[in-house]
């Protein structure tokens, strides 16, 4: 018994040193941690239980057969954040570069079944050179495994990707069907085709970082959501992130303590500008109504002209979706509804109440918005919007312009209440503008033609710039002060709380990709 014991230990042993300590001080000196560290860090102490650590690889070609790891270059199991149930897999790139042989594949796909029979999030901490080089065909059948699991999760399971290393080719496939991508700066990057391919195919000279880092992918693709300055930062976020989101679709996303107070919040008075066309900060408003310090933007510094994120009220998880004065005048384009529509897709998918603030000049106008879509792209926000079935709060601070006011979370495509506040615009354009067009002879044939066009101004401004003409058509519930919206709010969802709206029966839906 005692050798029995002493062969597992040493087996055990083996195991947790992954490829070897060399290849281990190797990862330290590029700034990152093991495999084993990331599960250490990232899990409750003491809940970790891992499944599969003895696995090796079946492969037997260019002297694999020679060489085998326990775990084949992947830690999977399960265990707690915060006392809730995660599943987790691991790569290890000490281990032939964490590269995705069969088994490595069959791994984490046992990891994604019990994740999704139950019910609990999937985290996947990826750090890999791709598809197990010397194996062929059964990696990538491997991968091919693993996507067809994402995508039956979605929407049923939450399912995070941090991207704490390489990954690259079809690899990013899984990461991207995926609800949230964390990535870790200047160590992390993902692209189809790495640099050399690109120089070779389209002459360009791009670095890895400047091609697939996170910060390209923060700003300009859009592809990550979330960027940390290091993994620890990283990791701390996945377990932020998932403070405000259930286990699964069945679940409600976790309900914080909330002592009732005076919920009057004065500063919401002082934020819009005199001058309308000013800008102003439209997170002031996100922060000044939610929970303290609670409020997570997601997708910060991609298409900055609308901002989402996470944040409770009355200790109860919201999707914000809100027009940004401050960028772009919060114009819609096509970035700004893709990342919008995504966003109330995972709220909606996952029992999370949507609240969204309007302060919209309308969509973007030009070739390059026309050219690239913004027909296709603007109608998926509004899909999202329509589609969604949770409870739908609407708050207009100021322009509900033409078809963004629609688009907007309007009560015409099914918001719950809308509220404006005494501000507010909601007309086909602003007043100068539709001055123009529908006073344009008057005002040619005037004899002076600038005081025509001020007093047709004022007129239409009277007529339309304010929110009442809507409120007398009921697609206002009520206008509100801006102080009194985090009371009007909180009665809102505790209104909707128990709310069931039950879409056509279909297979799915054709939202416009
Ligand atoms: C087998 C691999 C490997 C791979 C790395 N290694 N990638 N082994 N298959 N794909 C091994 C190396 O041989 C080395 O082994 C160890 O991992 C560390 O690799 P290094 O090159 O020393 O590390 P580094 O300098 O940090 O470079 C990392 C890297 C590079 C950029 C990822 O290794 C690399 O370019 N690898 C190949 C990437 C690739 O082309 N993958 C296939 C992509 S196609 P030792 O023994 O020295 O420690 C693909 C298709 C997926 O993935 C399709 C899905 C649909």
């Amino acid at each position: 018994m005692t050798d029995k014991k002493e062969i597992l230990q040493n087996k055990i042993k083996e195991a947790l040193l992954g490829g070897g300590p060399d290849r281990i001080d190797k990862q330290h000196a590029k700034n990152k941690l093991t495999a084993r560290e990331r599960i250490h860090f990232l899990l409750d102490e003491g809940s970790f239980e891992e499944i599969g650590m003895l696995v090796t690889h079946r492969a037997n070609d260019f002297g694999l057969d020679k060489e085998k790891y326990y775990g084949d270059g992947v830690v999977t199991g399960y265990g707690k954040i915060n006392g809730r149930k995660v599943y987790v897999y691991s790569q290890d790139f000490t281990v032939f570069g964490g590269s995705l042989s069969e088994t490595h594949a069959k791994k984490i796909c046992r990891i994604m079944d019990l994740a999704l029979e139950n019910g609990a999030p999937v985290i996947g901490l990826n750090d890999s050179g791709g598809a197990r080089i010397q194996e062929g065909v059964v990696s990538l059948g491997g991968y091919a495994d693993i996507f067809y699991r994402n995508t039956r999760a979605s929407g049923v399971i939450p399912q995070l990707s941090a991207v704490m290393g390489p990954c690259a080719g079809g690899a990013v496939y899984s990461p991207a069907i995926t609800d949230f991508i964390l990535m870790v700066e200047n160590t992390s990057y993902m692209f189809v085709t790495g640099p050399n391919v690109v120089k070779t195919v389209t002459h360009e000279k791009v670095s890895a970082e400047d091609l697939g880092g996170a910060a390209a992918h923060a700003v300009k693709s859009g592809v990550t959501h979330f960027t940390f300055q290091n993994e620890i930062a990283c990791i701390k976020g996945i377990k932020h992130l998932l403070s405000y989101i259930p286990s699964n679709c069945e679940d409600q996303p976790p309900r914080y303590a909330y002592e009732p107070s005076n919920e009057s919040r004065p500063v919401l008075d002082t934020i819009i500008p005199d001058d309308p066309g000013k800008p102003y900060d439209i997170r002031a408003v996100i922060s000044g109504l939610s929970d303290s310090n609670s409020f997570f933007e997601v997708h910060r510094d991609f298409a900055e002209n609308i901002v989402v994120g996470f944040a409770r009220i009355a200790g109860r998880s919201v999707g914000i979706v809100a027009n940004q004065p401050a960028y772009l005048a919060g114009v819609l384009d096509i970035n700004s509804a893709r990342k919008g529509a995504r966003f109330v897709r995972f709220c909606d998918a996952f029992n999370i109440p949507l609240i969204t603030f309007v302060d919209v000049p309308g969509f973007l106008p030009g070739t390059d918005q026309e050219w690239n879509g913004i027909i296709s792209n603007g109608a998926k926000l509004l899909y999202a919007f329509s589609e969604a079935t949770v409870p739908k709060i609407t708050v207009i601070t100021r322009k509900a312009y033409g078809g963004a006011y629609d688009v907007m979370n309007s009560k015409h495509i099914g918001a719950d209440m809308n509220y404006a506040w005494p501000g507010a615009e909601i007309a086909v354009m602003g007043p100068k503008g539709a001055a123009e067009i529908i006073f344009k002879n008057e005002i040619k044939n005037a004899a002076d033609p600038e005081a025509k066009l001020n007093e047709k101004v004022t007129e239409y401004a009277d007529k339309f710039a304010h929110p009442f003409r809507a409120a007398a058509h009921g697609f206002i519930d009520e206008v509100i002060l801006p102080s009194d919206t985090r009371i009007k709010i909180i009665h809102s969802l505790e209104m909707l709380e128990n709310k069931v709206v039950n879409n056509p029966r279909k297979k799915h839906g054709n939202i416009p990709l």
